[in-house]
């Protein structure tokens, strides 16, 4: 199992299963671990705070059966995650990343960010908190010493095969500076063989993609180009 906690010596991959077939995802999962990805990423939208609909705890469920040394890292996507930390806990998740966009420093009656975070780390699980493009990073400050990820969106999130925000990457810088070593910090939204070099020299130590992998021609070739996206 990955060890998150731990500074990698190159960006980490993960896997955005999004953009893969949905009636073979064990086997397409296999592929891109077998071809190197690090970790796999798992959209999960509600509808409501994304128009879109995913997958839940039980994609999480089958997954952890699968793949029983694979960090699942968990992007929710919805407006209560403080309803589903225990489920996806049990499912078998390992990181737990919510949106500042729905807590209550940005809206009335929004998720306490701090006793959601109590709550993830109490189940053994890793917290993250997920930034949209056009939110100003300065909410995030008071939780960054007890955050295990940050993730910064590159693209507004609802789908796969958008194109990446550059304007995203002086909050990346931002967020960098502030960060101890035991935490990552991962971007997530049209990252390509292309994107991926100044989404690593502005900080980003996970890269998330969906289309530019499993839509590749050659997956190991595209992992090994993520993988020496920060030489
Ligand atoms: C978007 C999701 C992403 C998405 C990335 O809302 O959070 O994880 O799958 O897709 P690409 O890599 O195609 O931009
Ligand atoms: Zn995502």
């Amino acid at each position: 199992m990955l060890d998150l906690k731990t500074p990698p010596t190159h960006p980490l991959v993960a896997a955005s299963i999004l953009s893969a077939d949905f009636g073979r995802m064990a086997e397409e999962c296999r592929d891109v671990l077998d071809h190197g990805a690090d970790l796999l990423h798992v959209d999960v939208m509600d509808g409501h705070f994304v128009p879109n609909l995913t997958m839940g705890q039980d994609m999480i469920r089958g997954l952890r059966r699968h793949f029983p040394d694979v960090y699942l890292d968990v992007h929710l996507m919805v407006e209560r995650p403080d309803d589903y930390v225990d489920s996806f806990a049990q499912a078998g998740a390992n990181l737990f990343a919510f949106h500042l966009e729905v807590c209550r420093e940005m809206r009335d009656n929004g998720v306490d960010a701090r006793a959601l975070i109590d709550r993830i780390h109490d189940t053994g699980m890793h917290a993250g908190m997920v930034i949209n493009p056009p939110t100003p990073p300065d909410e995030l400050e008071p939780y960054l010493d007890a955050l295990d990820l940050v993730l910064v969106m590159s693209v507004n999130p609802g789908r796969s095969g958008q194109a990446f925000i550059p304007e995203v990457l002086d909050k990346t810088r931002w967020i960098k500076r502030r960060i101890g070593a035991g935490t990552r910090l991962e971007m997530d939204g049209g990252i390509k063989p292309t994107t991926a070099p100044d989404a690593v020299a502005a900080g980003a130590d996970v890269l998330v993609t969906a289309s530019a992998l499993f839509g590749a021609a050659d997956r190991s070739v595209v992992i090994e180009q993520f993988h020496r996206s920060g030489e």
